[in-house]
């Protein structure tokens, strides 16, 4: 099976290196030059000719700015015809692909940028027209990337502020526990290596462990102990307060990104 990737930018080098490493064969088409021969560099096999790309796919993965949706699909629309088309771009919506390529079979999705270590989650909606073995194939490519889930396209925005933005969030808290280890005397390095598999095995007593965060906090936390002085201190800044607020707002401006693009 061969893998077309549209657009070789920050998540279009990540899905096509992870493909690779997962056994597919994988061509990125991107247009500048410059980032050709980075990729290239990384191993990649690369084209800047999206209508040949497309053509010798089995499946397509659109992964250029939703800016760039229109003119990546209206320049392969003959040979998009009848394949799988997997888009990843954030606010296109299933009805707007439609119109640009009726007879792809189109699943539409939002993955994270974990898919560089084939660690993502990725929501995804099909198509009315995606038969059931379509979808199949689909999801044994988005399985190689991480975790897979079907949603309604309705939470698109919600997952592109929620899921989408993930890593970001992840990673400021990754950057303040680095911040406080580095202010209690723990060698930089070493912090972030302690913030990062205290990360992964939080995630894994979670999603391994069905232990909720509130019974991992029970677990941690004895009775006069340590970490309950330390949660104590954090008990006087509104955290989740901060969490919630922030990610509504970025629902809000993926919802208005949505918006303006249909408008579009
Ligand atoms: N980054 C993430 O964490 C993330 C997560 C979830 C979803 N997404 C979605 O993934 C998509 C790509 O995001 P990104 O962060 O990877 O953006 P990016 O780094 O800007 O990559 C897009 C790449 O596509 C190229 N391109 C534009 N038009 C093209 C065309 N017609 N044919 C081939 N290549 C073309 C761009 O070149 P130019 O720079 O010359 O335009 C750029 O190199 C977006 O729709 C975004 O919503 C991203």
């Amino acid at each position: 099976m061969i893998i077309a990737v549209l657009g070789g930018g920050v998540l279009g080098e990540a899905v096509a290196g992870s493909l690779v490493s997962g056994g597919y064969e994988v061509v990125v088409a991107e247009k500048k030059e410059e980032r050709i021969g980075e990729l290239r560099k990384l191993g990649l096999n690369v084209t800047n000719n999206n209508r040949a790309a497309v053509k010798e796919a089995d499946i397509v993965i659109l992964c250029v700015k939703p800016k760039d949706v229109e003119s990546a699909i209206k320049e392969v629309s003959e040979e998009i015809k009848g394949k799988i088309l997997i888009s990843m771009a954030a606010a296109v919506s299933i009805d707007f692909l439609k119109k640009l390529a009726p007879e792809a079979k189109i699943i539409r999705t939002m993955p994270n940028l974990a898919v560089l270590v084939r660690e993502a989650f990725i929501a995804y909606t099909p198509d009315l027209n995606v038969t059931q073995k379509e979808l199949e194939i689909a999801l044994e490519v988005l399985n190689t990337l991480g975790k897979t889930c079907m949603v309604d396209e309705a939470q698109m925005d919600v997952m592109t502020a929620f899921n989408g933005g993930a890593p970001a969030y992840m990673s400021l808290i990754a950057e303040a526990m680095m911040y406080a280890g580095l202010e209690i005397g723990v060698e930089r390095d070493l912090a972030l290596t302690i913030v990062a598999q205290a990360m992964i095995g939080t995630g894994k007593l979670i999603l391994q462990g069905k232990k909720t965060p509130s019974e991992i906090c029970a677990m941690v936390a004895t009775p006069g102990g340590v970490t309950i002085e330390g949660l104590f201190e954090m008990e006087s800044f509104p955290i989740r307060h901060a969490f919630m607020k922030a990610i509504k707002a970025a629902v809000e401006k993926a919802r208005k990104l949505s918006l303006s693009f249909s408008e579009h």
